[in-house]
C-alpha cells in the first residue's frame, strides 16, 4: 500500500507499544504554554496532527521547576495542580488515534532572567543574566525535579517523555566543557559531565516502569570550539541506552553558536549524516532531524541508513495532514515548509504565538476554522501573489466556484522570491497552490490584465483585488539614468547587471539582492557538503564540537565590488527576522559586501553614484544602481470599482504595501475566504 514511502510509513516496534510509522513530530514551544486559555488551543493544534497519523508527538519544553523556566512566566509541570491542562491535550491526542511524549527543558543559563543556573558561573553570550552556579545540593534537587516532572507527565496520560540534553540546555551545559568547569563529581571527565544526565534517565526510569517511552535528546554537533568530541557522543548515547532511554534524537547546534541550523539556507537533510555516524554503537532507535520537509527526503534518509526515525518539527506546523498525505501518495498537495522561520520561530523570540506563513491555522485552529460555504457563491480573484493564491484556494476548499485571473504567471513575487538563494524552497509553495487550483478546478486565466468592465459581470458575487505591488522609485537626481535599475529587473535575470554595483536600500529585498548577485552564476543546487565546508563543519568530526581546525567559514569573497546603503542611521539588517538576519549580515560581510548607513543620496551619473555620509560626499564609481526602497500599493483597479455595488475586497499588497510580508498577505488571504 505504502508504495512510495515504506520506510517512512513503516510502524516501528518499542516493544511494550508500537508507533504508526517513523514521524516524530519534533518538539516546538508554541507560546500557546503560557497563554490565557492556550492549553485548550494546543489540544486543538496536536488533536489535528494525531488525526493526521504522525507516529508520535512531542510537546515543546516544558521546564520541571521555576528556575529551569525560559522566561519568567514559561509553563512548568511540577505539581498535581498543573496535571488537568495536561490531560486536556493528552485526551485529544489519545481521542484522534496519536502518542504524545512531554519534553522536559531546564533552561539552565539560558533562562531569560535572575535565577537561573547552571553547572558553573558562566554568562550566556545570548542571555543578560549571570547564571548562579548549582551546589551539589541543588543538582540534587533538580534531577528530583526532573524525575518528578516525568512522574506527572505518566500522571496527565502522556505516553513518554523527551529528555532535552541539546541545543545549550542545562543538561547540555553539564555535558560542555565550554560552561562547566567544575572540579567536584560533576564536572571534570565526561563520565562527570554526564552524571547529571545519567542521573536523571536513570531516575526518571526507576519511576515510571519500563514500558513507558524515554526519549534523550542527545547535543550529536553542539557546533563549540570547545565543545564535545566524537568520543563523548558515543559515550553519551550509550550511557543514555544503558540508564533506560527507549529512542535517542537528535539535537544539532548551540542557540549561542553563530552557524545556521535550520535555516533555508542549510541544504535538506544537512546534518543527517551526523546521526548515522551512531548508529552501530546503540541498539535502541535513532531518531534523526532539521531540515527534513518532504517524505522524499526523509524516505531517501531511511533508505541510506541514517537513522531509524525521522523528525520533522516545522514541517508539522506547515502541514497538519503530512502524513496522510504521504500515505496516499500525494506528496504533491502537501503544504511543505520553507523554513524562512517568518511566522514560527521569530514570532516565538518576539514572545508571540508561533504560527506559519503558509499555513496560517497553525496554532489557531479553534480560531481560523475552515468550513464548507452555506451559500455558494462566484468568486473572482485578481492577483495571484500569496494573498490572491491563499484566497482562492480556501474560497475552492469551501465549495465557493473560484474564478483567478494575474496579468502574468501564477505567483505574483513569490516568483521573484524564489530566484534568491536560499528561498528556493517558494517553488514548493507555488507547486502546492498548483495542486489545489487543479484539484479543485479553479477557473485560471493567466498573462490577461483584466478590466474594472470585465468584472462588472452579473454573474460574479465577490470580488477579491489582490493586485500586489510596484517598486517605489525614489526622488534622486539622475534616477532615471540607463545604469539604474528595480529589484526586478535584477532578480528576473532580464538586465544584466555590471561588476560595480550598488543597491540603495537595505530592506529584506535589499539583501536578498546582494545574495542573488553573490550567486547569479551557481544552478542553484544545494549541494550538503560544500555548504558544510562554507560554515567550518568537519564531517569527519575530528576535532570538538566538529568544526574545521581552522574554524574560520569559507564564505570569502565575490566577484563584485557592491555597496549596500540605507538611509537610516543604524546597523543594516536590524529589522531583518530575529533568527535569520544574522545570517544575511554575516554572508554579505564576509564576502565583502560593503554595508553603509545613514546614506543619504546626492546624484546618480554616468561617474556613478554620489552619496553623502555624516557630511562627507563620497562617489561611488558603480556600474549599476539598484533601487530596492520599498513599493507602492498596486489598488488602481479596486478604486475603478468604487462605484459598483458589488460586494468587493483589497488584500495584500494591494492593500498595504509597507514591507513585503508574505506572513500578512497569506493569513489575510485565508481570513478573508473563511468568512466568505
Ligand atoms: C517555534 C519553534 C519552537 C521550538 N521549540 C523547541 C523546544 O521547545 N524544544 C526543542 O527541543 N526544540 C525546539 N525547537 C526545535 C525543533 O524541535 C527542531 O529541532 C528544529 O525546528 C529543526 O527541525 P525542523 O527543520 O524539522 O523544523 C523549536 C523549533 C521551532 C521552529
Ligand atoms: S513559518 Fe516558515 S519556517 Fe516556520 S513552519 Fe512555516 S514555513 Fe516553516
Amino acid at each position: 500500500m505504502h508504495d512510495q514511502y515504506p520506510k517512512l510509513l513503516e510502524p516501528l516496534d518499542l516493544g511494550f507499544t508500537q508507533l504508526k510509522n517513523r514521524v516524530l513530530m519534533g518538539s516546538m514551544h508554541t507560546g500557546l504554554e503560557e497563554a490565557k486559555g492556550g492549553f485548550e488551543k494546543l489540544a486543538a493544534f496536536y488533536a489535528e496532527r494525531a488525526k493526521g497519523d504522525v507516529g508520535l508527538i512531542v510537546t515543546g519544553g516544558i521546564s520541571p521547576g521555576f528556575v529551569g523556566r525560559l522566561s519568567p512566566f514559561a509553563s512548568q509541570l511540577s505539581s498535581k495542580r498543573h496535571l488537568k491542562k495536561h490531560q486536556l491535550i493528552t485526551s485529544a491526542v489519545h481521542d484522534n488515534g496519536g502518542k504524545i511524549c512531554l519534553q522536559i527543558l531546564h533552561a539552565g543559563r539560558y533562562a531569560y532572567h535572575p535565577f537561573a543556573v547552571s553547572p558553573s558561573r558562566i554568562k550566556s553570550p545570548i542571555s543578560p543574566f549571570k547564571p548562579w552556579q548549582l551546589t551539589r545540593s541543588g543538582i540534587r534537587r533538580t534531577i528530583k525535579a526532573f524525575v518528578k516532572t516525568a512522574v506527572l507527565a505518566q500522571q496527565a496520560g502522556y505516553d513518554g517523555v523527551e529528555v532535552m540534553g541539546s541545543e545549550g540546555y542545562l543538561i547540555n551545559q553539564f555535558i560542555s566543557l565550554h560552561t562547566n568547569h567544575r572540579s567536584d563529581e560533576w564536572g571534570g571527565s565526561i563520565e562527570n559531565r554526564f552524571r547529571f544526565a545519567h542521573e536523571i534517565i536513570t531516575g526518571i526510569r526507576e519511576q515510571v516502569g519500563k514500558d513507558w517511552i524515554l526519549m534523550y535528546r542527545l547535543s550529536m554537533l553542539d557546533l563549540l570550539n570547545d565543545g564535545s568530541n566524537w568520543e563523548d557522543v558515543v559515550y553519551q548515547a550509550k550511557q543514555a541506552e544503558s540508564a533506560g532511554a527507549t529512542l535517542i534524537n537528535t539535537g544539532i547546534g548551540w542557540h549561542e553558536v553563530r552557524i545556521p541550523t535550520i535555516a533555508a539556507s542549510v541544504p535538506r537533510a544537512a546534518f543527517t549524516w551526523v546521526t548515522k555516524r551512531l548508529v552501530d554503537s546503540i541498539t535502541i532507535p535513532l531518531i534523526t532531524s532539521n531540515r527534513i520537509n518532504t517524505p522524499e527526503v526523509a524516505e531517501s534518509v531511511l533508505s541510506n541508513g541514517d537513522a531509524d526515525m525521522i523528525s520533522m518539527a516545522r514541517p508539522f506546523l506547515a502541514d497538519a495532514d503530512f502524513v496522510l498525505k504521504a500515505q496516499k501518495n500525494e506528496s504533491s498537495s502537501i503544504n511543505t515548509c520553507i523554513a524562512c522561520n517568518q511566522a514560527c520561530l521569530d514570532n516565538v523570540f518576539k514572545g508571540k504565538r508561533a504560527t506559519c506563513m503558509v499555513n496560517p491555522r497553525a496554532c489557531y485552529e479553534t480560531e481560523l476554522v475552515i468550513e464548507p460555504a452555506e451559500k455558494i457563491k462566484t468568486v473572482v480573484i485578481v492577483g495571484l501573489g500569496p494573498a490572491g493564491l491563499a484566497c482562492a484556494k480556501t474560497a475552492a476548499e469551501r465549495g465557493h466556484r473560484v474564478i483567478a485571473y494575474d496579468a502574468h504567471d501564477l505567483g505574483g513575487q513569490l516568483n521573484l522570491a524564489r530566484k534568491v538563494p536560499g528561498k528556493e524552497e517558494f517553488n514548493e509553495t507555488l507547486r502546492y497552490y498548483r495542486h489545489y487550483f487543479y484539484q479543485y478546478d479553479i477557473e485560471l486565466h493567466l498573462n490577461h490584465r483584466v478590466t474594472a468592465e470585465e468584472l462588472n459581470n452579473d454573474e460574479y458575487d465577490v470580488i477579491v483585488i489582490a493586485t500586489g505591488v510596484t517598486p517605489r522609485m525614489p526622488h534622486i537626481v539622475g534616477i532615471e539614468h540607463e545604469k539604474v535599475l528595480s529589484y526586478i529587473d535584477v532578480i528576473s535575470g532580464e538586465k544584466t547587471v555590471g561588476n560595480k554595483v550598488a543597491i540603495v536600500g537595505a530592506g529584506g529585498i535589499g539583501f536578498d539582492v546582494a545574495e542573488y548577485l553573490l550567486n547569479d552564476e551557481a544552478d542553484g543546487s544545494q549541494n550538503v557538503d560544500a555548504w558544510l565546508k562554507d560554515w567550518s563543519i568537519d564531517r569527519n568530526y575530528d576535532s570538538r564540537g566538529g568544526l574545521l581546525n581552522d574554524k574560520k567559514t569559507n564564505l570569502t569573497g565575490s566577484k563584485r565590488k557592491m555597496y549596500l546603503l540605507q538611509r537610516k542611521d543604524e546597523k543594516l539588517g536590524m529589522r531583518l527576522g530575529k533568527t535569520t538576519g544574522w545570517i544575511h549580515r554575516m554572508v554579505l560581510k564576509n564576502h565583502d559586501v560593503e554595508m553603509i548607513e545613514g546614506v543619504s543620496y546626492q546624484k546618480i551619473d554616468d561617474d556613478g553614484l554620489r552619496i553623502i555620509r555624516h557630511g562627507e560626499t563620497r562617489m561611488l564609481a558603480v556600474d549599476n544602481v539598484i533601487i530596492c526602497a520599498g513599493q507602492k500599493s498596486n489598488s488602481e483597479l479596486y478604486d475603478a470599482l468604487k462605484n459598483s455595488d458589488k460586494e468587493k475586497y483589497l488584500i495584500g499588497g494591494a492593500y498595504k504595501a509597507a514591507e513585503l510580508d508574505a506572513v500578512a498577505a497569506i493569513r489575510q488571504g485565508v481570513e478573508l475566504a473563511a468568512k466568505l
